[in-house]
């Protein structure tokens, strides 16, 4: 299987969770050194790419042909966040934004359609909260992230019978990259806790597996309750 953005975060999370369920892994990432070490923990393999580039996508896809044997799963994960106010997002970072999120999974279900319905796999794409709901200057982002929703069930529908598409939608996981947490972080979380890069790959290891085989084109939120939580002050 694939993972892309498994150098870190929620990514590499992913990379040890199924490793540890026996898969195979190819770490993907822009960052080559971060997925070397993944893949070194995880006992994987790691390939520098940039999803948002065709050229790296097909490269990556026959490297994993050729080390892994086969492709039975991917993991779109990878992705960038540039928040500014709208006259301060330039046309590039749009662009960037957009390619990262959203291009980057068009690109991979392209490559990789061949080898996946061969190995009747599956996809899982990492959306975001974002996609249905915002706050200020958060505007490529949660455009990418509402495409990569309807992409979702546009792929199940192209791919079926043979491999099934699915996203998550999470909320607050927490990372390397957050600070240490407040308490007040946890408390306004139904659940009482931010989530972690676990509570997502959790969940994608059900998705990738038998038990989900008639889960096709769905959106998981996994936020801890957030998105369901009436706010009024
Ligand atoms: N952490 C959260 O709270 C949260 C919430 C909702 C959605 N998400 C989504 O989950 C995914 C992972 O988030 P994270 O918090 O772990 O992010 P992160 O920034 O910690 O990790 C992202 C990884 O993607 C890699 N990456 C970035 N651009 C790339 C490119 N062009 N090609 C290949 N690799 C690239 C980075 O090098 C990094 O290793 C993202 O799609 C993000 O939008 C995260």
């Amino acid at each position: 299987m694939i993972v892309t953005g498994a150098a870190r975060g929620i990514g590499a999370g992913i990379a040890r969770h199924m490793a540890g369920q026996r898969w195979r892994v190819a770490c993907a990432d822009i960052d080559g050194a971060g997925a070397e070490a993944i893949a070194g923990q995880t006992g994987g393999i790691a390939v520098q790419c940039d999803v948002a580039a065709e050229t790296d996508v097909e490269r990556l896809i026959a490297v994993a042909r050729s080390r892994l044997g086969r492709i039975d799963a991917i993991v779109s994960n990878a992705g960038i966040a540039a928040f500014a106010p709208l006259q301060q997002t330039t046309l590039e970072t749009w662009d960037r934004v957009l390619a990262t999120n959203l291009t980057a999974t068009f690109l991979l279900a392209k490559a990789a359609a061949a080898d996946l319905k061969q190995a009747r796999g599956a996809i899982v794409t990492i959306a975001s909260t974002r996609a249905h709901m915002s706050e200020p200057d958060t505007l490529a982002y949660s455009a990418s992230k509402g495409g990569v929703v309807a992409l979702t069930h546009a792929l199940a529908m192209t791919l079926a019978p043979d491999v099934r598409v699915n996203c998550i939608s999470p909320g607050w996981i927490a990372t390397e990259k957050h600070g240490p947490l407040k308490p007040g972080d946890h408390a306004q979380h139904p659940v009482g806790r931010v989530g972690r890069p676990d509570d997502i790959a959790a969940a994608v290891a059900f998705l990738l597996s038998e038990q989900a085989g008639f889960i096709t084109g769905a959106e998981f939120i996994i936020d801890g309750g957030m998105t369901r939580k009436m706010i009024y002050t």
